[in-house]
C-alpha cells in the first residue's frame, strides 16, 4: 500500500482541444512537492486522449482511458478501441465497470472480460462499483457490492494494478453525497471484501459529486485513498480546489 491520495478527473463526453491550456495550472501544482503524493490522472474522451499525453509529456500526471473493448488486441469491433491500443497510445490507466457504461446494458461479466484484458496489456485499472438508489432503498447496497466484487474481479491474480472507485450511482451528477457514516461503513465493507481476494491493499477512491464544497468533509472519511471527480473536474480551477483542500 502507498500513501498515494488519488485524484482522478473522468471528463466523460466533453472536452475539446480549447481546453488544454487551462491544464498547466495542474502541470504546476503537480510539480510542487507539497503534492508529491498526490496522483493526478486525467481520463479525456478517446479523441482527446493522445494531445492529453503530450501535454503531460514532462510532467507526473497520466493519462487513461474511460472505456476499452475486452479484446486485448484487434478484432472486427466496429467503434472500438482495445487495451492494446491505449497502451501503444500511452495510456497509463483505464476505468472499467463504470455505472453509465453498466446502464448502458454492460453486464458483471463484459466488465470481467475488459479487466482481465486491461490486466494482460499491463494498464492499471479503475474498476468503478456502486448500487442504485433502488437497490440502497432495498437495502441491498453489500449484496450489490459482493456480486461486483466477486463477478468482476473472478479470475484476476495480480491485484497491483487495481483500483476500486466506491460510487454510488444516486451520487453521480445529483449534488448528493452519502452521509459520513454510511460512506465509510460502505468503504469498510469493500475492503473487508477485497481483503478475501488479495493480501495487496488496493487503492479505494469515492466518487459521486465531488465538489470543492463538500471536500472537507469527504476527505475525513477513513479508509478512502482518493478521488474520482466528474463534472467538477472539467473546470481546472474547481479541481485544483478540490486537490489543494484535500491535501491542506
Ligand atoms: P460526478 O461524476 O462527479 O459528476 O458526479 C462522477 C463519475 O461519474 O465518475
Amino acid at each position: 500500500m502507498t500513501n498515494n491520495i488519488y485524484f482522478i478527473a473522468n471528463w466523460k463526453m466533453f472536452g475539446s482541444t480549447s481546453l488544454l491550456n487551462s491544464l498547466n495550472k495542474l502541470i504546476n501544482l503537480s510539480k510542487l512537492k507539497k503534492y508529491k503524493n498526490s496522483k493526478i490522472i486525467y481520463f479525456p474522451p478517446f479523441t482527446l486522449i493522445k494531445d492529453f499525453i503530450k501535454k503531460f509529456n514532462k510532467s507526473k500526471i497520466s493519462v487513461g482511458a474511460q472505456n476499452c473493448h475486452h479484446v486485448q488486441d484487434y478484432g472486427s469491433f466496429t467503434g472500438s478501441i482495445s487495451p492494446k491500443m491505449l497502451k501503444d497510445l500511452g495510456c497509463k490507466y483505464v476505468i472499467l465497470g463504470h455505472s453509465e457504461n453498466r446502464n448502458d446494458g454492460e453486464s458483471d461479466l463484459d466488465v470481467n472480460k475488459k479487466i482481465i484484458s486491461a490486466l494482460n496489456k499491463n494498464l492499471k485499472i479503475v474498476f468503478c462499483i456502486g448500487e442504485t438508489l433502488k437497490e440502497k432503498r432495498k437495502k441491498l447496497t453489500h449484496s450489490v457490492f459482493k456480486k461486483q466484487i466477486n463477478r468482476g474481479l473472478k479470475g484476476v491474480k495480480n491485484y497491483r494494478n487495481v483500483l476500486v472507485a466506491y460510487e454510488p450511482v444516486w451520487s453521480i451528477g445529483t449534488g448528493v453525497i452519502p452521509k459520513s457514516k454510511e460512506l465509510e461503513i460502505n468503504v469498510s465493507k469493500i475492503r473487508k471484501l477485497l481483503s478475501k481476494r488479495t493480501k495487496y491493499k488496493l487503492p479505494i477512491l469515492y466518487g459521486g459529486s465531488v465538489s470543492s464544497k463538500n471536500i472537507n468533509s469527504l476527505k475525513n472519511i477513513s479508509g478512502i485513498n482518493g478521488f474520482l471527480v466528474g463534472s467538477a473536474s472539467q473546470n481546472s480551477k474547481k479541481f485544483i480546489d478540490i486537490i489543494k483542500k484535500t491535501i491542506n
